[in-house]
C-alpha cells in the first residue's frame, strides 16, 4: 500500500508555503537575519510544536515567518517544497501564501513573489513541475485590509490564480469578507476559503452562498448538518481535507476519529492535502500513510481520494482526464 501511495500521481490543494519552513532553514534564517526566536536547536523545535488548538498553531507559525526577509529565503523556501513535490509524486500542487504576515513586517510583494515564481518556474523546467498560486487573506484582520491586499497584488495577478480566507477561524466568519470576494471574481479569480475546521456549519454554508467559493478548505464540520451534507454531494463541491493538521490542532482527538471516510462514503468529494507539514509531522504521503494506519485505507478509498484531488483541482478538462487516465493505467 505504502507502494502504490508513493507511485500514484497526486495532487495536493491545501498547502500554505509559511507553513512547509522546516525547522533547519528556520534556524538557518534566523541566524542570517539576526531574529531573535525562542529556540536554540532543531529538538527545541519539535518540542514547541505540540498545539491545542488552531490558535496555538497560528502564533508559532506567524512566528516562524518573521525569518522570512529577502527574496532569496522565499526562493529557498518555495523551492525545498517543490522538491519535496518531486520526491512524492505530487504532479500538481496549488499553494496558498499569507501576503499580509509579510507586508505587515514591510516586506512588499516585489520581495516574496519574484521568490515564489522564479521557483516554480525552475520547477517546471527542470522536471516539469505543475503549480500555482493562491493568496490568502488573514480572517483576523479588517476586510478593507483584504481589499488594499487585493489592489497591492494586481501587479502580481497573472501568477494568482485563486484568493483564500485563513487564520483564526472562530468570531471571523465568512461573511465578514463578502466585498473583497466580489471583488476578487470580478478579477477572474477563483476563490476559496478555510471554513469548517473549528467553526461551525454555518461557516460553510456562509462560504458556500456569500463567497461563492469554487472550494471549501477542510470542512469537516460539515457533518453536523445533514442538509449540508446533501449539498456537498449533490453540488460535487470539493473539500480540501488535512489529517495530520486536524489531529495535531485537536478537531479530532485521535486520527480513529477522523471522518474523512465516512465524508467519502457519502459520496462527498474530499481530497487529502498536508496544510502545514513542517509544524504538523508529515507531507502528503504522511498524511495517506496515517489514514492507512488509524482508518485501514484501503486500496479503492486510496484511489477515490487521489482522484478527487485532480477532479477538484483547478487543472484544466484535458490536463484532468490525462491524470486521471494514467491513474487508471496504473492500478
Ligand atoms: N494558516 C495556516 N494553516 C492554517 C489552518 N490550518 N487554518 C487556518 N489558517 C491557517
Ligand atoms: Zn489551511
Amino acid at each position: 500500500m505504502n507502494n502504490l501511495i508513493q507511485q500514484l500521481p497526486k495532487t495536493e490543494l491545501h498547502l500554505h508555503i509559511e507553513g512547509t519552513l522546516e525547522p533547519d532553514l528556520l534556524l538557518e534564517l534566523s541566524k542570517k537575519h539576526h531574529v531573535d526566536l525562542p529556540y536554540k536547536s532543531i529538538d527545541e523545535i519539535h518540542a514547541a510544536y505540540n498545539f491545542e488548538d488552531l490558535q496555538s498553531f497560528l502564533d508559532l507559525y506567524y512566528l516562524g515567518a518573521s525569518v522570512l526577509v529577502d527574496e532569496d529565503d522565499f526562493y529557498q523556501l518555495m523551492w525545498r517544497y517543490l522538491l519535496k513535490c518531486k520526491e512524492q509524486n505530487i504532479v500538481h500542487t496549488e499553494m496558498m501564501f499569507d501576503p499580509q504576515t509579510h507586508t505587515d513586517r514591510g516586506i512588499p510583494f516585489a520581495t516574496f513573489m519574484p521568490g515564489f515564481v522564479r521557483a516554480m518556474d525552475d520547477a517546471a523546467q527542470q522536471w516539469g513541475q505543475s503549480s500555482l498560486l493562491i493568496m490568502s487573506f488573514l480572517r483576523h484582520l479588517t476586510e478593507q485590509e483584504a481589499i488594499d491586499t487585493l489592489a497591492a497584488a494586481k501587479p502580481y495577478l497573472q501568477h494568482i490564480e485563486a484568493v483564500g480566507l485563513d487564520s483564526s477561524e472562530l468570531g471571523n466568519p465568512p461573511e465578514k469578507f463578502v466585498r473583497v470576494f466580489e471583488q476578487a471574481k470580478s478579477l477572474a479569480l477563483s476563490c476559496v476559503a478555510h471554513a469548517g475546521e473549528e467553526g461551525p456549519a454555518d461557516y460553510i454554508w456562509q462560504a458556500l452562498k456569500l463567497l461563492k467559493v469554487d472550494r471549501v478548505d477542510h470542512g469537516v464540520r460539515c457533518v453536523d448538518d445533514p442538509k449540508l451534507l446533501q449539498t456537498l454531494a449533490e453540488t460535487q463541491m470539493p473539500l480540501t481535507v488535512c489529517p495530520l493538521s486536524n489531529t495535531k490542532l485537536c478537531v479530532f482527538d485521535d486520527m480513529k476519529e477522523h471522518n474523512i471516510l465516512d465524508l467519502l462514503a457519502k459520496d462527498i468529494l474530499v481530497t487529502v492535502n498536508s496544510d502545514d507539514p513542517s509544524y504538523f509531522g508529515g507531507y502528503l504521503n504522511e498524511n495517506f500513510e496515517a489514514l492507512q494506519q488509524a482508518l485501514n485505507l484501503n486500496q479503492q478509498q486510496l484511489i477515490k481520494l487521489v482522484k478527487n484531488g485532480f477532479t477538484g483541482s483547478f487543472l484544466s478538462e484535458q490536463q484532468k482526464a490525462h491524470w486521471l487516465g494514467k491513474i487508471d493505467k496504473l492500478v
